[in-house]
């Protein structure tokens, strides 16, 4: 991107995992996976087109160049499945839901979904976002926050919107409860073993079946927050997403069964909570870092009229909009899309074989030396509008293709309103300095939950 569409003050460069110093063998790399992929990528990984490494017995190739992705995520994606490690990871929780759903099937839940997210739907994920705001700043009652955990503030402000976008009802019956679910499984179960990496689609691990019986729990978990809507049934639906889910029908007049209902709810819940909460935690340590672009923010959202909470008042905030979407390049919660090639096929030059691992890395893309001008500095003013756009494919945080995220404008129409609103109410402070590295598992996440101060302005 050319130098004079950013603009001359110094950047903040926020801290970052040092790139491997080599090429990591397997079975070097395979603690790794466990602990910080982020560390596994060499100096080269940021300047290359395509860096293969095999990968326990099996082709893996990380694909920069763009032409190589779009081949993969687009023109030819009927050749790529997800691989039976994301699998075994996610299918306890989002069972056949939206995003391990394949062919057919896949193509019948993306078209009965995509009702939930139609601008309608979005204008609902506005008012939410406005109403648990209100609820938020009345709760600190004009005094200063000091020392709070901010990453589970937002991550229970995002359950408490997303839960009110699916039900609309109050999460605070059953919010502790998910919460607690689905840490306990991040803790016990989300970290990939080695078994994980080398064990067939199908083929089940002890660790597996330790999953499947957290999974009774978690589903059971689930249908009772599904029972306890369906015993207020709306008097002129749809008033929220799940009425809009169970509206839906196909070509042939048929709608979600219960089974699938609870899965695409449960999809909705993990894939659209967390990662909204990460990234406004990331989003918030760079204002925190950078006085400057918080100003701009906070400028911005005075003149935010909270009376018409409708979708497009995200329009009416193009900066704090554009940190939003900086924050998801530096830190792509989704850092990485692996796809499992079902044949070979001829990617960037590279002969592709059957069972390949094929990645498109966000974490690298978006750092990459030929895409970006400063790509480790905070420079949220690339995404204003007028702008020159990033090349395409060289910015993913929703993926690309027939699979992306389906909840793209929910995710930036909820983070920038809470941005918004946050910082409007709020100096954003840490307490101390403190410095916070990205650990990239399943998703980036912060190595320490660190103090934030919350200071209110103008009082
Ligand atoms: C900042 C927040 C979010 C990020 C960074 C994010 C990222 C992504 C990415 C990268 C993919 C594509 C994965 C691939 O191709 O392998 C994806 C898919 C998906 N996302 Fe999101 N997402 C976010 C928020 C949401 C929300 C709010 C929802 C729903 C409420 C959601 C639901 C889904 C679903 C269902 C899929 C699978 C779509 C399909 O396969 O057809 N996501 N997401």
């Amino acid at each position: 991107m050319p130098e004079a569409a950013l603009q001359p003050r110094p950047a903040l460069v926020p801290p970052r995992p040092r790139p491997a110093v080599a090429l990591l063998p397997a079975p070097l790399l395979l603690p790794f996976l466990r602990r910080n992929v982020l560390q596994t990528w060499g100096e080269p990984a940021y300047r290359e087109r395509v860096v293969q490494r095999p990968f326990l017995g099996r082709q893996s190739v990380l694909l920069n160049d763009l032409g190589g992705v779009r081949r993969v995520l687009v023109d030819n994606h009927q050749n790529y499945g997800r691989t039976a490690t994301t699998d075994r990871l996610l299918r306890p929780m989002i069972g056949e839901g939206l995003f391990l759903a394949e062919g057919d099937a896949w193509k019948r839940q993306r078209r009965l979904a995509a009702p939930s997210f139609a601008p309608r739907a979005m204008d609902i994920v506005a008012a939410e976002t406005m109403r648990g705001m209100d609820r938020l700043l009345d709760g600190f009652a004009g005094k200063p926050q000091v020392a709070i955990n901010l990453l589970s503030l937002v991550q229970n402000l995002t359950l408490d919107i997303a839960g009110r976008v699916l039900f609309s009802q109050t999460m605070a019956g059953f919010g502790p409860g998910l919460r607690r679910l689905i840490e306990s499984y991040g803790r016990a179960h989300a970290r990939p073993t080695p078994l994980d990496f080398m064990l067939p689609h199908g083929w089940s691990s002890l660790k597996d079946r330790q999953r499947e019986r957290f999974a009774r729990t978690w589903r059971d978990y689930i249908d009772t927050i599904i029972e306890a809507r369906a015993a207020t049934p709306p008097a002129n639906p749809p008033r929220d997403l799940f009425d809009t889910l169970a509206l839906a029908r196909d070509a042939e007049g048929g709608g979600l069964s219960r089974e699938e209902m609870r899965d695409q709810i449960a999809t909705f819940i993990i894939a659209g909570h967390e990662t909204t909460a990460l990234t406004l935690f990331w989003s918030l340590y760079l204002l925190a870092l950078d006085k400057d672009a918080q100003a701009r923010v906070a400028g911005e959202a005075a003149l935010l009229d909270d009376a018409s909470p409708e979708a497009v008042l995200v329009e009416r905030l193009p900066f704090t909009k554009a940190v939003v979407q900086e924050a998801l390049r530096l830190y792509p919660v989704a850092f990485t899309i692996v796809r499992e090639a079902k044949g070979p096929d001829e990617v960037a030059g590279v002969a592709i074989e059957k069972g390949a691992l094929v990645v498109a890395a966000p974490w690298i893309l978006h750092r990459h030396k030929a895409y970006w001008e400063e790509p480790h500095a905070f420079r949220p003013e690339r995404f204003l509008p007028g702008a020159p756009p990033p090349e395409r494919f060289a910015y993913l945080p929703f993926g690309a293709g027939p699979r992306v995220c389906i909840g793209a404008q929910f995710a930036l129409i909820e983070a920038t309103l809470v941005l918004a609103r946050l910082v409007r109410a709020c100096d954003v402070g840490l307490v101390g300095r403190r410095v916070v590295m990205p650990v990239g598992v399943v998703t980036i996440y912060p190595d320490k939950a660190p103090p934030f101060r919350l200071t209110p302005r103008g009082g």
